[in-house]
């Protein structure tokens, strides 16, 4: 007889199944050109960084092999926190595992009962996930509406003791990504500590690469930003930079993500800090990068696909029905052209889509084909 549990989550995959919303694992090798990678720079085989991993793996060995709290910080570990602090100008700074537990980490452990968050509606999971599970009030704004955000923090900033607000810079699911500019003044007019998660803005945008934030001029203004070393730095790891050493302090008492949890492995932090090097000074090809995306998109936007007016290297084209996103899929994948089907819940409902993600080794060439490839889908 099948146990009651086996029963229960089967009979939710089959909904999943029956809805088209299944997600599966699968190796995907046979692509030859990978959309949905956030590789922007395509550095993970790139020659430095992967000296750069071997000679972290020599000196430190495959594994930290503790919590940072033990054994696990080591000196390659203090060293890109450095080079990391230097680049986006603040004085305090922490790796963590993933930026999934980093984002965890931030809005489990420093928002109090007497405090507010207010998060735009599209933020990513790893920082929607935490709304709402501990004692402190929330509220979404809608996906990019500062009117709104402002409308919020004129009606309740005095209410609370602190007031942070949660933004992706540029949007993972989306490609756009909010006016920081706008986000700095109103911190002027109503003080708030702002967290901003630059995952996707990193290396893409800046003079430097520094990021959205960089570019827009407003890094000084970002009381907490958070980057991931898993997308344009080609390895694993987050990271959590500040002004404030007493944020830095607090999370490394009490934040059990990193606490609990062995510290992340030397050959990741030695391709981290190869890439980053590489990055600082790869502005030409970031241009490049979102100049490719954009002629995509604009070229998609005349003929009268659904997706955004951004200049970012990330594109959806949203298609609302989930098998229409894996119909195309799987077309373009038949072609060697492997980009994302994204589906609810990871996006709304009825907003399924196609994500491109576009990187260095994307040439207009590719970006004819691709869009030959989808007006033959379209003419079905
Ligand atoms: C905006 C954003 N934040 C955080 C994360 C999580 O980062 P990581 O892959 O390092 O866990 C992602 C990854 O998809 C992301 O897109």
């Amino acid at each position: 007889m099948t146990h009651p549990l086996e029963s229960r989550l089967q009979s939710e995959l089959n909904q999943r199944q029956t809805t088209g919303l299944l997600r599966t694992l699968e190796v995907l090798d046979a692509c030859t050109i990978n959309l949905i990678s956030n590789d922007y720079f395509q550095l993970r085989s790139h020659p430095l960084v992967i000296e750069g991993a071997k000679t972290a793996l020599d000196r430190y060995g495959a594994s930290s092999s503790a919590s940072p709290l033990l054994s696990g910080f080591l000196a390659c570990h203090e060293q890109l926190i450095g080079k990391l602090k230097t680049w986006k100008q603040k004085s305090a700074g922490l790796l963590f595992n993933t930026g999934f537990m980093a984002n965890q980490a931030l809005l489990t452990h420093l928002p109090g009962p007497r405090d507010l968050i207010l998060a735009d509606r599209l933020v990513h999971h790893s920082i929607a996930q935490t709304l709402g599970k501990q004692d402190t009030r929330f509220k979404r704004y809608p996906h990019l509406d500062l009117d709104h955000l402002e409308e919020l923090l004129n009606r309740h900033s005095k209410e609370y003791e602190t007031v942070f607000v949660v933004t992706e810079s540029v949007f993972s699911m989306d490609g756009d990504y909010p006016d920081l500019r706008r986000l700095a003044a109103l911190k002027r007019k109503h003080p708030f500590i702002w967290i901003l998660d630059e995952a996707h803005g990193t290396g893409v945008f800046g003079p430097t690469g520094g990021g959205l934030a960089e570019e827009q001029g407003v890094l000084p203004e970002v009381d907490i930003l958070v980057g991931t070393l898993g997308k344009a730095l080609a390895s694993m790891g987050a990271y959590v930079l500040t002004n404030s050493k007493t944020i830095i302090d607090y999370l490394v008492n009490y934040s059990g993500e990193l606490i609990y949890s062995t510290y992340l492995g030397p050959p990741q932090v030695g391709a981290a800090e190869a890439a980053l090097k590489i990055i600082q000074k790869s502005q030409s090809t970031a241009r490049n990068i979102r100049n490719t995306a954009n002629r995509f998109r604009e070229q998609l936007n005349n003929e009268g696909w659904q997706t955004h007016t951004f200049d970012s290297q990330i594109v959806p084209i949203i298609l609302g029905d989930p098998e229409d996103a894996l119909e195309l899929r799987n077309k373009l994948l038949e072609h060697g052209v492997l980009a994302g089907a994204v589906r609810p819940p990871t996006v709304p409902q009825n907003s399924s889509r196609l994500r491109f993600s576009f990187h260095a080794g994307v040439n207009e060439e590719k970006v004819e084909e691709i869009i030959s490839l989808m007006k033959s889908w379209k003419q079905r």
